[in-house]
């Protein structure tokens, strides 16, 4: 987690770093921090959001040309303005900031204090930049190859930036664990952890792979090298297709408002030549390329965390539904440390919006290691997990910049609705007319959605008479389960709200304990798969007095009798209900949150892109 940001050209780097650590902030956003170097060495950090940093450049801060920044989730120390980054060494020339974990810091830290250093923060970044410091002294060498020196004694996931006062036309960088990209303009570069901060400026990139470091020099081309041997490496120059309007708010309240109402597009976009109706086609050529392994596959293992979990979830409907092949859905983090029985007959599908989550990654590295074929269901192209994975399909749902993700979540299911899609026909376990309505019907959902999103007057009037309660209980059944548990998640995240999602039926073993005036249940009860019996779970609420806000479908009378308010959503194939059930939960969390004075896209304690463990 955590932002970093840099610059190093002929601009004013202040407001440059600052408006990119604001592009930044859904990585972390306890403390900031900038650095600047003009005729010396200049700090302004402080616990809170880069806004609250901005009060202190606006006061402390001169104009330079070269600087870096930092917005932080903590891990190492809590928030306050001590351990906000940069942090600066002993001898007050080198200047760090830092995103990701060092894992043997404690050791270095006591090695380093036998040789008198003193430490003001309890961050592990102020011991790698002492580190690197003790290593340029004792070595009598560059900053760069100091750097390299005192990277390959540390363990743990990092990308930094570092400056020196004595030499203000450098920034020497490095990646192992943590993203990193390096933007290149007319005679300027920038550095971020996204390339969201430099978007407006250039749209050439590079993105450092692990293990590799890039020394930027003003005025010359830049230099990436091995960390590990010292090996010079050709950086390839990645045109982004970005535009920056896609990561402004375009008038909405916040992102994810924005993101909500964007889902028609933003599935639309996933789709799009993919999807070929017409021609009862599926064309994917990630899948294409791997399609043996997946008609072959003995089992499907889809990986992930959070929301991408939930999407993963889904697909475990879809998969065994209608390709008939048998699916594990795992927490990565469960995943990688419980020795999973993995065989090179397996495909692990890992899925993640940001391509970064350090979980699934390690998730990943183990699954390769063990011979099974990886195919990543990424939102962020080149992201790590795009680039570590045999094959994947990214979702084009465009930067989800909200915290708690949403359209990230659709186009995960409408992809790996294809995939499933695709590898049924080709297994010919799907009946040909039924892939075809199945086909047709998934090419009309981004139009449901969009006119169900014509009007939240209905969720925004439930979310008024339900904003104080305390908890929320969740139910679903089959495909809807998924769905349940995100609903629930949604709620958690954004308002604080304590809510569960719970399979319907499970109720009666424990929640029902729960239920009382007091407790509003979200009943997700759309027409098909189990309704009879979820009608029946609504029917053991209301005994108890419990408040039912049911999910039905259009035009649904019959739970409409029972439940206290009912929310329709448009009719469509079981198979894909999840993509329209969702869709009032999500708005019913938001308008929550907003009663609740929440802040929805940045939600206490939560970062987008966790790239910790
Ligand atoms: C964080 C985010 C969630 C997200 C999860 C997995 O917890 O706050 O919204 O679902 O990470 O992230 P990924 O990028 O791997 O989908």
């Amino acid at each position: 987690m955590c932002g970093i940001v840099g610059y190093l050209g002929n601009k004013n780097a202040v407001p440059v770093i600052l408006k990119g650590l604001k592009r930044l902030e859904y990585r972390g956003y306890d403390s900031a921090g900038i650095a600047v170097l003009n005729g010396g060495l200049q700090v302004a950090k402080c616990k809170g959001k880069v806004a609250d940093l901005k009060k202190l450049t606006d006061k402390d801060l001169h104009e330079a040309t070269i600087g870096i920044g930092h917005t932080r989730w903590a891990t190492h120390g809590k928030p306050n303005d001590v351990n906000a980054h940069p942090h600066t060494s002993n001898s007050g020339d080198l200047t760090l900031i830092h995103n990701g974990i060092i894992e043997n810091y404690d050791s270095i830290k006591e090695a380093l204090i036998k040789r008198g250093y003193r430490f003001d923060s309890e961050t592990d970044t102020e011991v790698l930049v002492n580190l690197i410091e003790d290593v340029q002294k004792s070595e009598n060498t560059t900053l760069a190859k100091a750097l390299q020196i005192a990277l390959n004694q540390v363990i743990g996931a990092y990308a930094i930036a570092v400056i020196s006062s004595n030499n203000p036309n450098q920034i020497v960088v490095a990646k192992k664990g943590s993203p990193l990209v390096v933007g290149i303009g007319e005679g300027e570069y920038f550095i971020a952890s996204d390339a969201t901060p430099f978007l407006e400026f250039t749209k050439s990139a590079v993105y450092l792979e692990d293990d590799e470091m890039a020394v930027i020099n003003r005025g010359e081309d830049l230099e990436v090298l091995s960390i590990k041997d010292n090996r010079t490496i050709d950086p390839y120059v990645h045109q982004l297709e970005m535009d920056l309007e896609s990561i402004e708010k375009g008038g909405y309240d916040h992102f994810m408002l924005k993101e909500i109402y964007e889902q028609p597009k933003s599935i639309r976009d996933t789709l799009r030549g993919r999807l070929l109706p017409n021609e009862g086609l599926v064309k994917m050529d990630g899948v294409y390329q791997f399609q043996e392994k997946f008609v072959t596959a003995q089992r499907i293992i889809i990986i992930g965390c959070g929301t991408s979990w939930h999407a993963g979830l889904v697909a475990e409907y879809l998969f065994e539904d209608l390709a008939r092949i048998p699916v594990e859905v795992e927490y990565a983090s469960e995943f990688r440390y419980r020795n999973p029985v993995i065989t090179e007959k397996d495909v692990v599908i890992a899925v993640s919006q940001s391509g970064e989550t350090a979980d699934t990654l390690a998730a990943i590295k183990l699954a390769k290691e063990k011979g099974a074929t990886i195919f990543g269901v990424c939102n962020v192209v080149g992201s790590s997990i795009a680039r570590e994975t045999h094959a994947g399909a990214y979702t084009h749902a465009g930067p989800e910049i909200g915290v708690a993700s949403t359209k990230a979540f659709t186009a995960q299911v409408a992809v790996l609705a294809l995939i499933a899609l695709k590898i049924a026909h080709k297994k010919g376990v799907l009946k040909e007319s039924y892939y075809h309505q199945l086909l047709a019907e998934l090419d009309d959902i981004p139009n449901k959605i969009e006119r169900m999103l014509e009007s939240d007057a209905q969720s925004k009037y439930i979310s008024g008479l339900f904003k104080d309660a305390r908890n929320f209980l969740y139910l679903g059944r089959g495909y809807n389960f998924p769905v349940a548990l995100e609903g629930a998640l949604k709620l958690k995240e954004i308002s604080y709200i304590h809510a569960e999602g719970y399979p319907a039926a499970e109720m009666k073993h424990g929640p029902i304990a729960l239920i009382d005036e007091d407790m509003p249940v979200v009943v997700i009860a759309p027409k098909g798969g189990q309704y009879e019996k979820v009608v029946s779970n609504i029917q053991e609420v209301k005994a108890r007095n419990g408040k039912v806000i049911a999910i039905v479908s259009e035009g649904d009378s019959e739970i409409a009798k029972t439940a206290d308010h009912v929310i329709e959503v448009e009719d469509t194939l079981e198979e894909f209900s999840p993509l329209l059930t969702t869709i009032p939960l999500q708005l019913l969390s938001y308008h929550i949150a907003v009663m609740r004075g929440a802040n929805v896209d940045q939600p206490r304690n939560l970062a987008k892109s966790v790239t910790v463990e």
